[in-house]
């Protein structure tokens, strides 16, 4: 089975189906290099790497697969500098950046040939980088897992703000899609392709613990908090860690207070030390959609048989 739209002729892939970038959860070749050989695109999560990590995954996941791949640079991520000086030289195929403009990335890429995708979660962001320049878009909705816009704005609301403005710019939608009716109904909406993360967040080749996996299948739809207005909020897991940042924004706390808490914990601190109660556990909206953690290629497999019967189910409804 293929589809072919513009991201799929864009990336060269035969799935519209896009595994997000996760920090930790996607910062290694066993992810990316399935879905990627699974027909979708999967994606290395460079911000927790250092340099020697960044080469050797990108170097498993050409061993692993011969198909497309792309790496995602969050944009503030200390050393970037050093990360682009040694993407320019392995030159992987796709480049999603995130937080942050293109000014620093785009020119030097796409000279490259490499294809530059820019993350966004408004509007006025999606213009601003198009105008620049950029070969496509992921676009993010409020649903999402980790960085969602701050306002809030919904996935199917903003993708299709987006493609009225851009109606000719390649989208990738993230936030909340998580099966197959889902990717359908992103391709409805314009997108050329549905970004899939909290999906593969619980999958045996992520690399997070596996009591993080387990609260993610536990969790239901109502079981996410936006916490960190002023700071980059985040959607996580509700804990002692969000429940801590809701009493301190209820209490209008200081914003050294809230910052402190804020920033006291980390992603990284649930992935080594266990900090299960206590720490950042981003996921989606679609964690409670998410209750079984198959491989990869299977995740992969069933989105696009699940879009495939949806969209059938649809023409069904027409003459
Ligand atoms: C655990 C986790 C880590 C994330 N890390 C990153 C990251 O490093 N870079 C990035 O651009 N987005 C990151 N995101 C956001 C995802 O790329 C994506 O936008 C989101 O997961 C899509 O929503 P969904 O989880 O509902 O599918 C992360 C999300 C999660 C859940």
């Amino acid at each position: 089975m293929s589809f072919d739209t513009d991201i799929t002729g864009l990336l060269g892939i035969r799935l519209p189906i896009v595994q997000s970038a996760m920090s930790w959860a996607s910062s290694n070749v066993a992810l990316p290099a399935a879905v990627s050989a699974a027909g979708g695109l999967g994606t290395l999560a460079l911000g927790p790497m250092r340099l020697p990590e960044i080469e050797a995954a990108i170097a498993g996941i050409r061993d692993a697969t011969d198909r497309p791949f792309a790496v995602n640079l969050p944009l503030y991520r200390k050393g970037a500098e050093e990360v682009m000086d040694l993407l320019e030289r392995l030159r992987p195929p796709i480049l999603v950046a995130s937080q942050g403009g293109t000014r620093a990335y785009l020119e030097r890429f796409r000279d490259l040939g490499t294809i530059c995708i820019h993350t966004v979660a408004s509007v006025a962001h999606a213009e601003k980088a198009a105008e620049a320049g950029v070969d496509g878009l992921v676009v993010v909705g409020g649903e999402a897992g980790g960085h969602p816009p701050a306002d809030l704005v919904s996935g199917h609301v903003m993708l299709r703000a987006v493609k009225r403005r851009l109606p000719d710019v390649p989208v990738i939608s993230a936030g909340g899609w998580a099966d197959g009716a889902g990717l359908a109904a992103a391709l409805a909406l314009g997108a050329g392709a549905a970004a899939f993360g909290t999906r593969f967040l619980v999958c045996p080749e992520a690399g997070i613990p596996q009591a993080y996996k387990d609260r993610v299948m536990e969790a239901g739809v109502g079981d996410t908090r936006v916490v960190g207005r002023g700071f980059g909020v985040i959607r996580a897991l509700r804990n002692d860690f969000t429940a801590r940042m809701e009493m301190l924004e209820r209490e209008a706390a200081s914003e050294a207070d809230r910052a402190a808490v804020f920033r006291g914990v980390t992603l990284k601190d649930v992935v080594l030390h266990d900090a299960i109660d206590d720490g950042k556990l981003e996921a989606g909206q679609s964690a409670g959609l998410v209750d079984r953690a198959l491989p990869a290629a299977e995740v992969v497999a069933e989105i696009a048989d699940g879009a495939r019967k949806t969209l059938a189910r649809l023409a069904q409804f027409t003459g």
